[in-house]
């Protein structure tokens, strides 16, 4: 059984995206490809700092629709007006939000068209910082982002990596379909949470809230098997697709515990987060948040762990080579939870990673693992999957029932995933 479905997840959608100045908006232009993509109509607003980036003309010609950069531009006031402008639209996107941009933001400045609107404006703001790693850990910056936060402003990222600067750490803009996953999921909260507001069309209302009073557990993420106090085995799990299950489960109503291995993401919003490192340690934070409706397990656990427990001390190499490593199989947290006599979650969900006769070995998966679903994706290098913010996945059930869904974003993969889990658990 093949599913078609519709991508235009941003139908009849409007966003004001303020492009603030920094070297990441050139990632702004992308940003408006997607959103398009998705079916939302993007009228674009660039600061002056903006402009020594990119260029209103490439803005506009992506947009297929005017850019709007002067506050006081006298054909542009007669004809639409900077206060209009803050209101015809469902929500307003900040990418990159600067540095400079947040402060303004969160002193009201109005000194120029982008803080005049996002002054004026009643829509729900989502912004994107993208900054140097040690603007965003600086105080400053600390305080704006609470301030923001406070007054109802959503984030997204940034997420940690490579800088311009060659630094590492976060301060990276969150990728485009990030962005525009976070956006989805704002629109829907914001919809959910005030049926009445006028601005916002075709929302949802409680069918947006599923999972109201279930609860749910997700892992994600890898897991660091520690070889002495400084090496570990790991993978490349970036955790993305289990936060965002996370973060759509919440969304949709649920309590939710995320126990996460180390990632460099952001905690998804309204989630319990429970850090561990190693798979025992996941096995045992899994446990302690039971009982749940639902469990998904999405992390990449490590299957095998040293033989031996890390010290203290280094391990120092001796001049007779390599240090024989001897392997033991980790805890299986999933086929553990499946097995449960008492206290098994009603809908249990594991992910298959393969690369290669992904189908078969996802349906041997869910044989060996006892579980009732299984979402098996392709995570050869060719996809881009590991790390990456896309996913093809099919969705394999105990009855052997199959459903192909098409390339999506991780956050819209998640969407629909929790939308497809309550609608199991209420049959
Ligand atoms: N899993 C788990 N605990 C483990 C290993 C895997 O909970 N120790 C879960 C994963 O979270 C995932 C599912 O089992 O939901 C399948 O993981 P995968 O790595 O694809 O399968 P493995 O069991 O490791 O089998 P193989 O590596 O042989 O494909």
């Amino acid at each position: 059984m093949t599913e078609t479905l519709k991508t235009e997840t941003l139908a009849n959608r409007r966003v004001l995206l303020v492009i603030g100045g920094g070297i990441t908006a050139y990632k702004a232009l992308d940003l408006i490809r997607r959103l398009r993509e998705r079916g939302a109509s993007v009228c674009p607003v660039l600061t002056a700092g903006a402009q020594e980036f990119v260029t209103p003309l490439a803005a506009a010609a992506l947009a297929g629709e005017r850019a709007h950069t002067d506050l006081f531009d006298r054909a542009e006031e007669a004809d639409i007006g900077h206060i209009k402008l803050a209101r015809q639209a469902d929500a307003v996107v900040v990418a990159p939000a600067t540095a400079n941009l947040m402060a303004r933001m969160a002193g009201g400045h109005a000194a120029d068209l982008a803080t005049t609107i996002l002054l004026a404006t009643t829509l729900p703001i989502l912004i994107a910082p993208a900054m140097n790693v040690q603007m965003w850990a600086h105080p400053a910056t600390r305080r704006n982002r609470a301030t923001l936060e406070a007054d109802g402003v959503r984030l997204v990222g940034p997420n940690a990596g490579k800088m311009a600067e060659a630094e590492t750490g976060p301060g990276r803009m969150a990728e485009p379909t990030e962005i525009a996953d976070a956006l989805e999921t704002m629109l829907a909260e914001a919809g959910a949470a005030a049926p009445g507001l006028g601005f916002l069309s075709g929302r949802p209302s409680t069918a947006a809230r599923p999972l109201s009073g279930r609860r749910v557990v997700v892992t994600s993420g890898p897991t660091h098997e520690p070889i002495d106090p400084v090496r570990y085995l790991a993978n490349r799990s970036s955790g993305r697709q289990g936060h965002a299950i996370a973060a759509a489960a919440a969304a949709a109503g649920a309590a939710v515990t995320l126990v996460s291995g180390p990632v460099s993401i952001p905690d998804p919003a309204g989630v319990t987060v429970v850090r561990v490192e190693t798979a025992r340690e996941m096995l045992s934070a899994v446990a302690a948040a039971l009982p749940a409706d639902i469990a998904v397990f999405a992390a990449a656990v490590a299957d095998w762990r040293p033989e031996t427990e890390a010290g203290s001390k280094k391990i120092k190499k001796d001049g007779s080579g390599p240090a024989p490593l001897t392997l033991v199989e980790n805890p299986d947290i999933l086929s553990t939870v499946s097995h449960l006599e008492t206290g098994r979650p009603p809908l249990v969900v594991g992910f298959a990673a393969e690369t290669d006769t992904v189908l078969d070995h996802a349906r041997a998966k869910i044989a060996r693992k006892g579980c009732d679903l299984i979402v098996a994706n392709d995570v050869s290098v060719a996809g881009g999957v590991m790390g990456g913010t896309d996913n093809t996945v099919h969705l394999i059930h105990r009855d052997g029932t199959l459903e192909t869904w098409p390339r999506l974003g991780k956050g819209e993969v998640a969407r629909r995933l929790v939308t497809h889990l309550a609608g199991l658990l209420g049959r």
